[in-house]
């Protein structure tokens, strides 16, 4: 069994040069999966939202089915580091209810990290988690709790003056204490200025080769989504195979070939005997009138 991954190990890849691959992760059994492959770094996102619960945004996932879904993925993975997202409304409030929240999430869910959407403002609550000792990824770039104000699922980034500003938030969460940083969908050359100005591991999700790893939303990569970002690889389709044997299991009730003989329960042939006989006895049964 692989030891277990920790922040430690991702600091350790950032000074290497290592690549660490990141996969999002929603549930108990496909997190043991991936344990098996060897993904070091599970990121349970409030991509939950639409992948595991069918929304059109991120914004209506509760922070209780996020704790719930990242311990599940905790008691799955043992050896990945957990990284859990907070979910909007969570976190935005006041310091004094972020703190509140992600101290829950980390006691219910034991995840080793909370993913926050951060923008300058959060930079207090950045540093009052830091200093209760929870290590806090800043996610910066694309932010989609924010798609109201940003307009949409655009790439971020498209200017100087955007790509400078993406870059100055980066540089201030690491000041603020984030322990590491997630940059999602901007140009190669914003996540590298970022790379270059700080310290801590950085974590890409479309943003370019330099990231010291990746992350993308697993069911964008094995077929299991409509649609995927252009930034996401195709790992295979596992929704083929998927619709293949529920049509097989449609096709053998259907056809009476399910059950089976060797599907049943036997009961030995002496008590089978006595059950057959005491059910042609009237009144053997309390409720048989
Ligand atoms: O929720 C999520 O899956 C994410 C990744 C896309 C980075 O935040």
């Amino acid at each position: 069994m692989n030891p277990k991954f920790t922040l430690n190990d991702l600091r350790q890849a950032r000074l290497t040069g290592r690549k660490v691959p990141v996969l999002t992760c929603y549930d108990y059994t496909m997190a043991g999966f991936m344990q098996r492959a060897g993904v070091p770094v599970l990121l349970v996102g409030d991509s939950a939202a639409n992948v595991i619960l069918g929304h059109d945004s991120t914004i209506p996932v509760s922070l209780d089915f996020m704790i719930e879904i990242a311990g599940a993925v905790r008691r799955g993975a043992p050896d990945a580091l957990i990284i859990a997202d907070m979910p909007f409304g969570s976190y935005q409030a006041s310091t004094e209810q972020g703190s509140a929240n992600v101290f829950s999430m980390i006691q219910r869910s034991r995840c080793d990290m909370v993913k926050l959407e951060v923008n300058e403002s959060q930079s207090d609550l950045v540093r009052r988690l830091a200093d209760a000792g929870v290590a806090v990824m800043a996610h910066v770039g694309l932010r989609p709790q924010s798609v109201g104000l940003l307009g949409g699922y655009r790439f971020q980034g498209r200017t100087s003056e955007e790509a400078l500003e993406i870059v100055a938030l980066a540089l201030h969460m690491e000041e603020s204490g984030a322990a590491a940083l997630l940059v999602e969908a901007t140009p190669p050359q914003v996540a590298k200025a970022i790379l270059d100005r700080t310290s801590v591991p950085v974590i890409g999700c479309g943003a370019g080769p330099a990231c010291h790893g990746h992350v993308i939303v697993t069911h964008d990569a094995i077929g299991w989504t409509a649609a995927a970002p252009k930034f996401v690889p195709v790992l295979g389709d596992l929704a083929t195979p998927m619709i293949d044997a529920l049509k097989r299991y449609v096709q053998q009730v259907a056809g009476g070939e399910y059950p089976a003989e060797k599907h049943a329960y036997s009961m030995k042939t002496q008590e089978s005997e006595k059950f057959a006989e005491a059910l042609l006895t009237p009144r053997v049964l309390a409720n048989d009138r």
